[in-house]
């Protein structure tokens, strides 16, 4: 019998209903969301063959500092080494194949809790305790050299640690050369993380569905009715190798003051970015940009501050998102900004609880989708974006 192809699993028409011109598309069909076939065609793919978002620099600030990564399918080691620099490791033992670090660890070498095999910071492993025997830990023919961790190629951009599990994907500063160019102009080498303890949260649908929800503006008036519609000259941002997609969303001085909250004007104590201090005492326009640095991380770009979101997919409806904001300078910190800073991690909370109800309806509809075989549509202004994500996906999941 032949083997279904990826093609088969996703649907023919669903492949060449994707490739029709936006307003004349059909979206992913329900099996997308649903399937476990589909989601290990996504690990397999997406998040196997090119860079994906796995942590957070800050998260292991001090040399020793280690972080256990579970996503879409893998078991990721982080690891701040001696060097200062960041690894990333698979957190599996070379003994027997167990995990070896669960959560958040500190300290200069890693041991398996099972039998006690341990390895350096750079993955050498460096103690095989009572391998050959009661006090012998050598074993003649048994090479160290070759059982250190396996390495996974990891890079960092802004506080966000990538990682390329095939070890073959063009190198990170290429994979982001046109975004570098699009932010060129805003200080984020100078931006510094904020106190405010933003905890996981999880999520009972698919990664993709979370993707979806941020990556559209028309629902805004609706579910999120107090950050309205962006304007018309809102515009979509597309990379040809589909690094990212995003928007960027002009607002004239007037229009910001009507809509921003207290945060977002030039009111606010929080330091503004120069490029938008320029644009606000010329009486400019100010762009706010949302990115989604494909397959699995969102930046938020505000005149005062900036947001990295990471997506993490564990199963087909399991899904955790994290936030992290960063501020200029001391404010990220100050104690006389820590009521501001509580504000504003609380609005981004707020507008994630008002999409999760959408999102979990969404992941039920799915399932009604798959059976109905129900196409989705697309609108050719806002959802721009949104299809050309859903064709990345296909495109990856049927190479
Ligand atoms: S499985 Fe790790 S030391 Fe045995
Ligand atoms: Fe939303």
């Amino acid at each position: 019998m032949r083997k279904a192809t990826s093609a088969d699993i996703l649907g023919n028409d669903s492949l060449e209903g994707l490739e029709k011109p936006t307003a004349l598309a059909t979206g992913l069909p329900g099996q997308a969301y649903t399937d476990q076939a589909i989601f290990e065609l996504e690990q397999k793919s997406i998040f196997t063959n090119s860079w994906f978002a796995a942590g957070y620099s800050s998260d292991i600030p001090k040399s020793g500092d280690k972080k256990s990564v579970t996503i879409a399918g893998w078991e990721l080691l982080l690891v701040r080494g001696k060097d200062n620099n960041v690894r990333c490791f698979h957190n599996i033992c070379s003994h027997r194949g167990s995990k070896l670090v669960e959560g958040c660890k500190s300290g200069n070498s890693i041991s398996c809790p099972y039998h006690c095999w341990t390895y350096n910071l750079d993955g050498e492993l460096i103690g095989t305790p009572h391998l050959g025997g009661p006090g012998v830990s050598d074993v003649e023919g048994m090479d160290r050299k070759s059982l250190g961790l396996r390495q996974v190629r990891c890079d960092t951009w802004q506080d966000l640690l990538f990682v390329d599990i095939s070890g073959e994907a063009p190198s990170l500063a290429d994979h982001f050369t046109r975004l570098n160019c699009l932010l060129a102009d805003y200080e984020l080498d100078e931006v510094t993380v904020a106190d405010v303890a933003v905890p996981e949260t999880e999520l009972p649908f698919n990664w993709k569905l979370l993707v979806e929800g941020g990556i559209e503006s028309y629902h805004l008036p609706w579910v999120h009715p107090q950050l309205e519609l962006p304007p018309k000259e809102t515009s979509v941002l597309v990379d040809e190798k589909d690094a990212y997609i995003g928007h960027k969303i002009p607002l004239s001085i007037e229009e910001m003051r009507r809509r921003a909250a207290n945060s977002e004007t030039e009111a606010s104590p929080f330091p503004t970015f120069r490029k938008m201090k320029i644009n606000l005492e010329n009486n400019e326009p100010i762009n706010f940009y949302i990115i989604f640095l494909m397959p699995n991380a969102v930046v938020l770009l505000f005149p005062n501050y900036f947001i990295l979101n990471l997506i993490r997919p564990v199963s087909v409806t399991k899904t955790f998102q994290t936030r992290k904001i960063y501020y200029l300078g001391d404010a990220a910190v100050s104690p006389e900004l820590s009521v501001k800073r509580e504000e504003i991690a609380e609005v981004w909370k707020n507008v994630l609880a008002q999409d999760i109800p959408f999102l979990v309806s969404a992941q039920e509809m799915a399932a009604v989708r798959k059976r109905m075989n129900f196409p989705t549509r697309f609108s050719p202004f806002w959802e721009i974006g949104l299809h050309r994500f859903q064709k990345y996906v296909a495109r990856n999941i049927t190479l």
